[in-house]
C-alpha cells in the first residue's frame, strides 16, 4: 500500500487540526441559529465515513445521524459516472421539517452528488439544510455547486486516503494522497 503512494497531498495533523476547526465554526453556526440546536447530519457513504466520525465528535451538539449511500465512481473509475442512489434514502423521514441537516460528503467533483441529495433532502422541508464536504475540487464544474463548508480546496487530482477510495481500496490511508499513475488504471 505504501508503496503506491506517489506523494502525500495533506497530512493527518493537517487534517485533524482543521477538522477540529471547522466543527469550533459549524457549532457556532448553528448556536447562533438557535439556542439548543438539535441537528440531523446525513453523511453520504461510504467516502465520508472517516471524516463524519472525526467531525461529529468534535461538534457537541444534540444530533441523530441518518446514513445514506450514493457511488458515482463505480470500481476503478477514476472520473465521476452518473451518481447511483443507494435504496437507504428510503429510510429516510419522509418529512425533516423541523430539523437542521447537515449533509456531508468526502469529495465535490462534479458536483452532481450533492446537488443530487440537496434537492431530496430539500424536498422533505428541513428547518434548515447546510452542506459540508472535506475536499473540493479545483475545477469549475465543482466551484459551481454551492457549499457552506469546504475543509480544503485541492487541485483536481486523484486523491485516496481518509475515507476516499480506489476501487475500494486506500480508505485505511490516514493521510490523504495521490496515487503512482501505473496503479491507476483509468479504464
Ligand atoms: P461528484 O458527484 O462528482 O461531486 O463526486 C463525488 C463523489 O465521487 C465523492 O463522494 C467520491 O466518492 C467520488 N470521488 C470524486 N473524486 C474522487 C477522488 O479524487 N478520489 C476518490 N473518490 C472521488
Ligand atoms: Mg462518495
Amino acid at each position: 500500500m505504501q508503496q503506491d503512494i506517489e506523494r502525500i497531498l495533506i497530512d493527518r495533523h493537517t487534517i485533524a487540526n482543521r477538522v477540529r476547526e471547522l466543527a469550533e465554526q459549524i457549532t457556532a453556526d448553528f448556536h447562533e441559529k438557535d439556542e439548543l440546536p438539535e441537528i440531523t447530519i446525513v453523511p453520504i457513504l461510504t467516502g465520508s465515513f472517516i471524516f463524519v466520525a472525526d467531525l461529529i465528535r468534535d461538534l457537541p451538539l444534540r444530533m441523530q445521524i441518518r446514513l445514506i449511500s450514493v457511488s458515482s465512481y463505480p470500481g476503478k473509475a477514476t472520473t465521476a459516472q452518473e451518481a447511483q442512489i443507494g435504496s437507504d434514502l428510503d429510510d429516510l423521514p419522509a418529512s425533516l421539517a423541523g430539523s437542521h441537516v447537515l449533509l456531508v460528503d468526502d469529495i465535490l467533483d462534479s458536483g452532481q452528488t450533492i446537488k443530487l441529495v440537496s434537492e431530496i433532502l430539500s424536498a422533505k422541508n428541513p428547518a434548515s439544510l447546510k452542506t459540508c464536504v472535506l475536499l473540493r475540487k479545483q475545477r469549475e464544474a465543482a466551484m459551481q455547486q454551492p457549499v457552506d463548508y469546504v475543509a480544503f480546496d485541492i487541485p483536481d487530482e486523484f486523491v485516496v486516503g481518509y475515507g476516499l477510495d480506489y476501487d475500494d481500496y486506500y480508505r485505511n490511508l490516514p493521510d490523504i494522497v495521490v496515487l503512482k499513475s501505473d496503479v491507476v488504471d483509468d479504464a
